[in-house]
């Protein structure tokens, strides 16, 4: 590698060939200066104030030359330093160009590889089903309000009108949360049973005229078998307002099933009994099927029962500030997974929650 020669000789053809020397190492150097870090060493081999060749330059050759030789030499080494100069800077760009096309080389892909296939994921059928349900309520004014799956005692029973021991509570197979005894009654938290509390933390929230509907989920202790899930989704209503009729309700759940089973669909509504709708309904429709002329899906029957209902007790306005001399309202609930299984013509609901990449696949 290129060292600064001692000068004994300051004639002017002796200073000729050593700058010549110098400049012919000193240009092979630039060429090599290809990434950011073999020009570094380049710039500080010539530059550096320490110990850089320059400043050898200038001690071994300008510092050294007797006075007569100084003018001359004094020109050569500057012009020297400002041929340093230019090619650092050449060799500066010269790295960096370089740099930048080995990184864009590196980085090259092939677009005609093959690209990595992710599979295209779809709804679940419970959850298109519920989609469906939920927009023809939409399409009607009804806006959308959601509630906790985990309860509490009050919202799921005692203030839905249910008193403590009351033997109704029986019929909804609850799901308790452990260690709860040291709590009072109304606020020992369990699985909520339906969908039913969000009708009434809706109506502590807001105030009349009301008319929401809560999609979710809810769970019962039940042994799952082919028409029993321990946990299923509900869609709930609720319409609270001035003047509310038992007309208002048959007009608005017929409408409702015309809408998802068709026009001909007809709707019959039996008594029933829930602790917090006074008078309660259970609700069916002809059957979609054969038209009510008795098919396997309606059991032969001609129709098939789909909803609970009833006018909104009074009692239960009573829990949330509501006055029950001024209004009137409805609410009904669904089990989702029932419609889901005849609008799919599914015959196990545990293929729901199973998991299984062969059933689910035949929605896609
Ligand atoms: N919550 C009731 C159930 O799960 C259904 C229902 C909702 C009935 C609203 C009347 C009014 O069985």
């Amino acid at each position: 590698m290129y060292t600064v020669p001692k000068l004994e000789d300051f004639s002017p053809a002796s200073l000729e060939a050593a700058t010549a020397e110098l400049h012919g190492a000193l240009e092979a150097e630039a060429l090599a200066a290809v990434d950011t870090k073999t020009f570094e060493d380049f710039r500080n081999r010539w530059m550096s104030r320490k110990n850089g060749l320059l400043t050898q330059v200038n001690d071994l050759w300008l510092k050294a030359a007797p006075g007569p030789a100084k003018r001359d030499v004094g020109r050569i080494v500057n012009a020297i330093r400002q041929f340093v100069e230019v090619l650092v800077s050449n060799a500066e760009q010269q790295a960096s160009r370089l740099a930048l096309g080995a990184k864009l080389r590196s980085e090259t892909i092939d677009i005609s590889l093959p690209g990595i296939e992710r599979p295209l994921g779809v709804r679940h059928p419970v959850l298109r089903t519920l989609d469906e349900l939920v927009s023809v309520f939409v399409k009607m004014g009804y806006s959308i309000a959601e509630g906790p799956e985990v309860e509490s005692d009050y919202y799921n029973f005692e203030a839905l009108n249910f008193p403590p021991n009351h033997p109704a509570r029986d019929t909804q197979d609850t799901l308790f949360i452990a260690n709860q005894e040291q709590r009072a009654q109304r606020d020992r938290l369990l699985l909520r049973t339906h969908t039913s509390p969000v009708q009434i933390r809706t109506m502590e929230k807001l105030a009349p005229p009301v008319r929401v509907i809560c999609p979710g989920k809810v769970h019962r202790n039940d042994a799952p078998d082919a028409t029993h899930s321990p946990v299923f989704h509900q869609l709930e209503g609720l319409c609270v307002d001035t003047n509310i009729t038992f007309g208002d309700l048959k007009g608005t759940l017929d409408h409702a099933m015309k809408s998802l089973f068709g026009s001909e669909v007809k709707t019959s509504f039996r008594p029933s009994f829930f602790p917090f709708t006074e008078p309660s309904v259970e609700v069916s429709i002809s059957c979609p099927f054969c038209g009510g002329k008795g098919c396997r899906p309606c059991k032969q029957s001609g129709w098939i029962e789909l909803l609970g209902a009833g006018m909104v007790d009074p009692n239960v306005f009573g829990f949330v500030d509501y006055d029950p001399k001024k209004l009137s309202g409805f609410a009904f609930g669904m089990g989702v997974e029932r419609l889901t299984m005849m609008n799919y013509n599914v015959d196990d609901i545990q293929q729901f929650f199973y998991g299984d990449m062969r059933f689910l696949e035949q929605f896609a």
